[in-house]
């Protein structure tokens, strides 16, 4: 009890809340089996202590936000820089939490360097990707046992969101254009041959929803994963995003469905990056708000876990610091800042709170 007074204080939140305040839910998804977590930025650690704290009670897993993305770990050829994400893995080996590696092939946060390294044939492209491994993975080797290799290879077919013209599977990106599919392959094996126990997790999303595109980019997933699978490619896991909204619907039955398929295939599923954008047309009143995006992950966790997930991580942890709040590719057109977190922005637990700790006991 005395330690939980402490996280309550240390997390903002009134003394007398303690007597009555709920097991975080790090310790109720470890008592139940199963893992939770969330991404962090390393400016929280310098300049946030109390949201820092938050994080020290409630997350087992930590996922940097950008500190291991391509421009942050080689923002120039041959420079690596490790001093964002060793802040992360210092916090992390502090609170005894374990960390996922995001991301080390993607078509996002690519210096610009990388984007012309790519331009100049397939063996310079080949070559800054195995440079990058190269260095990346034993530098990281003690403290992250679970990477995303690939980020995001499948394209979301015409007419959804940020559509790619044709029936071409993969998405056209500077590394697809310059390697082909393999670039997938090459990424795997090159990780797996400098470090064999490594978990090696391809991560995806718009997966998850009962929509057609969604089924058409479950359809295309599984298409790689088997391509992969069928020619002895090393691969661990599969790591669902789950940046879930309410204007679209959600049905358990074919997203259970879509995970047990890819745990047939041998490979482990984790729920990489949870949360939740609110309609575009909001009910009234905060209460009302809460209560739809908690009824959504309550619906959508417990699917999961139902299929045999056993980790989730949330894409940040309260609306504070929500990419949600920021981005402007995902931010409200109204400017109404999105509830789509476990924690409001004053770190106060929110229904979905409550909805994450049922769902993983
Ligand atoms: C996002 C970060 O949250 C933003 O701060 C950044 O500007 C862009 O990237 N899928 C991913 C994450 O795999 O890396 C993205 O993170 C969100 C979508």
């Amino acid at each position: 009890m005395r330690r939980r007074a402490a996280l309550a204080l240390a997390a903002g939140l009134p003394a007398c809340a303690f007597a009555q305040a709920e097991v975080p839910l790090r310790q109720q998804a470890r008592q139940a089996g199963r893992g939770f977590g969330a991404a962090i930025r390393s400016e929280i650690l310098a300049i946030d202590p109390v949201y820092a704290a938050l994080y020290a009670a409630e997350a087992e897993i930590l996922t940097p936000e950008w500190e291991a993305k391509w421009e942050a770990l080689q923002p120039e050829e041959g420079r690596f820089d490790h001093t964002a994400l060793n802040q992360i893995i210092a916090f992390a080996q502090q609170h005894q939490q374990r960390l996922r590696g995001h991301a080390l092939i993607w078509h996002q946060a690519m210096p610009p360097w990388l984007t012309t390294a790519l331009e100049e044939g397939p063996a310079r492209a080949r070559g800054v990707l195995e440079a990058h491994l190269n260095a990346v993975l034993p530098a990281t080797r003690a403290t992250i046992r679970d990477w995303d290799v690939v980020n995001e290879p499948i394209a979301n077919p015409p007419g959804s969101d940020n559509p790619q013209p044709g029936n071409e599977s993969m998405r056209q990106s500077p590394w697809f254009r310059a390697l082909g599919r393999d670039y997938v392959e090459i990424a795997l094996r090159h990780a797996r041959a400098l470090d064999p126990t490594l978990r090696l997790t391809i991560n995806e999303y718009g997966v998850e929803e009962a929509t057609p595109d969604a089924a058409t980019k479950r359809t295309r997933l599984l298409g790689l994963l088997r391509h992969l699978l069928d020619r002895g490619c090393p691969l661990d896991a599969v790591g669902i995003q789950a940046h879930l909204q309410l204007r679209r619907p959600f049905e358990a039955e074919p997203f259970a469905r879509f995970v047990a398929e890819l745990r047939e295939m041998g490979l482990a599923v984790l729920i990489t990056e949870l949360d939740i954008r609110e309609a575009d047309a909001l009910p009234t009143g905060l209460a009302a708000r809460d209560a739809a995006v908690a009824a959504r992950a309550a619906q959508f966790v417990s699917a999961a876990i139902g299929a045999g997930c056993r980790t989730v991580l949330c894409w940040g942890l309260s609306d504070r610091d929500s990419w949600l709040a920021k981005e402007p590719a995902v931010a409200r057109a109204d400017g109404v800042v999105t509830r789509g977190l476990p924690f409001d922005d004053t770190l106060r637990r929110k229904p979905m709170w409550d909805a994450l700790a049922r769902a993983m006991r």
